[in-house]
Formats: C-alpha cells, structure tokens, sequence
C-alpha cells in the first residue's frame, strides 16, 4: 500500500515521533511505502507530498514540531464536497490510505472521511489532552513540565516581592494543563473553563491565605476559563479559524487587574502562550507517541479503518474515531477536589 500521513491543527511536541514511528514499522516491517502531505489538509488537497523514508525520518525523534507542518485548513470548509475532494486529491497522490495525526478538527475531518468508506487510521493529538477516547494525548504531559518549570519560577520572584502571580496556560475547552500545572506547582487558586469563576470567591481565597501569613500567591488559569458574569471568553481577535475556533488567549489580563484592585496585593500577569508548544517532548511523550505511531501503521496494515490508537490504562489499543470526536474530554472534578486542598 501506498499510506499518506499527515498531521493537522496546533502542532504538538511527539509529532515527528509519531510520524518516525509510522514510516520506520510501515516501511521496514510491513513494506508499505509512505508518503507525507505537508501542511494538513491544505497539503492533500493541494497534492503537496514529500517522500517518507527511514532516511529522512532518521534524528526526529527528540524534535519538537512537525517535519510535515501542519495548518487548520479544512477540507469541509464552506460547502465544500470534502469527501470528494479528499478522494480525488488521493488518486492523484496514488495513496490508497491516509494516517491523520490531530485534534478534534482534524480527526473530526477523518471521521467525515470514514463514514464515507475512505481508508483511515487516526492518531490522537493535542497538548490540551481533551480527546476522548484516549486516556491521554502525546504532547499533554511535556505542555504540562513547560507549566509547572514556569510556575516554579514564578514562585521565586513571587515571594521576593510579595506579589500575587496569575498565570494562564492553554486549554480551550478543558483545564487539564491548568489543573496538572497547578497542582505540580503548588497553587493557589486553579480556574478552568469546566467551572466558571467568580472573582470575588477567588480574592477572598488569596485574602484568607494571606491572613495566615503567606505573604504571595500562585494563581493558574486557563485561557478557556471564564467568569460567572456571564461575559465569556477573552479572545485576542474577532478572527475563527476554519473551525470556527476563536483565538483566545489574554483571560488573565483582566482577572489579575481585579484581584489587585479586590485584595491590594500587588499583581502581575504571565500568559506562557505557544511556550507550552514548542521544543523537545518529554521522554513520556516520546514513548506515548512511538507507541501510537507503531500501533496505527500496524492497524492500517490489517485494515483496521475507521479507528484510532488510544491509550486506556497501561495499554493502547484501537478505537472507533468516532469516539474522540463526538464530545471533549473534559477534567475530571475529583482532580479539582485534590487540587483544593492547598488552596486559601
Ligand atoms: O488546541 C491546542 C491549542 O494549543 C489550544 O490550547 C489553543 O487554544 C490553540 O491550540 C492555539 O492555536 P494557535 O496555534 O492557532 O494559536
């Protein structure tokens, strides 16, 4: 078989990993021959392909991004026939299957693709870890060390000048790098967007530690997370991606401005952004998606389509793609219970 691969959305640190993984089981092992599509699925539609070889896999392992790049192109976009336009784009190619590696867009696309008959094996990925059908996501546990490393070094100069520290890390629709980052870092207050916040509440918390004698705080918040006012998401432009995704970003701002005006405590703002993206994965991450990569190139040589590789519990195995699509895979409240421990 001839196998396309291609990997769609925020890139995310495991990805080349995957693809090494992919190309040296599929090639070696299983004979097949791999071709990449370079940017998602602007590539496919294109047709702008690059060989995949064990040579030009070799050395990627440890690196960061995505050899193929990657962009939120949708094929579906519009009115657009993405099924047909997918299936022509794969003759012309001469590819008989494809491998996405993505989020919930663009796994969200090869779902679209299955059900139409189009051979497909997904591969889960996103630093935001809110895929269901998968335990975790590559690339969650390294956005999780570049947090908690951030919010250890926040500490220091939190406490040198009595300050409270508010910080916000990604996730869109779930707070697992929040609620990750935050207990690792030992904070204070945690806010995700599974459990809109009310300031005040949140002040009063740092008020109330602070009464008994600590003089800084630690705030972690994620940029999906929002107020029980009722005003929604910061974003930082008017702009959608072809998902319709806003870019957020920025709910921090403002939370750090009212913290300071509601307690006194002197307050700054760090927002850690596409930090938490980039750079070499973590060995972790290094395995889960070796282990991924292996297990969907072995699926597609069986003929496995229509499913993803997944880790439940220690093991991975196969699910239907639907399952990662359907709903985000949100926090899990009793780890917020363990996380509200230490707060106040
Ligand atoms: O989906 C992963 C993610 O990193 C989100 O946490 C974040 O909202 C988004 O991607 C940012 O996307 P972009 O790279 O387009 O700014």
């Amino acid at each position: 078989m001839r196998i396309g691969v291609l990997t769609g959305g925020g890139d995310c640190p495991g990805l080349n990993a995957v693809i090494r993984a992919i190309v040296r089981k599929g090639a070696d092992v299983h004979g097949h021959e791999l071709v990449g599509f370079r940017y998602g699925w602007a590539g496919v539609l294109e047709g702008d392909t690059t060989p995949l070889t064990h040579e030009s896999t070799a050395g990627i392992l440890h690196r960061g991004g995505t050899i193929l790049g990657t962009s939120r192109t949708n094929p579906y976009g519009g009115d657009a026939d993405g099924t047909a336009a997918v299936r022509e784009a794969m003759e012309r190619a001469g590819v008989d299957a494809l491998i996405p590696i993505g989020g919930e867009d663009t796994l969200g696309v090869a779902g679209r693709l299955s059900a139409d008959g189009v051979q497909v094996v997904g591969v889960p990925k996103t630093i935001d870890n809110d895929l269901a059908g998968t335990d975790v996501t590559f690339g969650f546990q390294t956005a999780v060390q570049i947090a908690s490393d951030a919010i250890d070094r926040l500490h220091t100069t939190a406490e040198s000048h009595n300050r409270v520290m508010v910080v916000e890390v990604m996730g869109r629709h779930a707070g697992w790098i929040a609620a990750h980052a935050g207990i690792a870092g030992g904070a204070d207050a945690i806010l995700v967007p599974e459990r809109p916040f009310d300031v005040g509440d949140v002040a009063a918390s740092l008020r109330r530690r602070h009464e008994r004698g600590r003089t800084f705080s630690i705030v972690v918040v994620s940029e999906g997370a929002v107020p029980k006012d009722g005003s929604g998401l910061t974003t930082t432009s008017g702009e959608k991606d072809a998902f319709g995704h806003e870019r957020l970003g920025g709910v921090a701002v403002g939370l750090g401005q009212e913290l300071e005006r509601l307690t006194g405590y002197e307050t700054r703002v760090t927002i850690l952004g596409h930090v938490q993206r980039g750079g070499t994965p973590t060995a972790y991450d290094r395995v889960l998606a070796t282990r991924f990569g292996v297990a969907a190139i072995d699926a597609a040589h069986e003929g496995r389509w229509g499913t993803m590789a997944a880790l439940r519990g220690t093991e991975v195995e196969l699910v239907p793609l639907a399952d990662a699509v359907a709903e985000p895979k949100l926090l899990d409240p009793a780890l917020l219970e363990v996380a509200e421990v230490f707060f106040g």
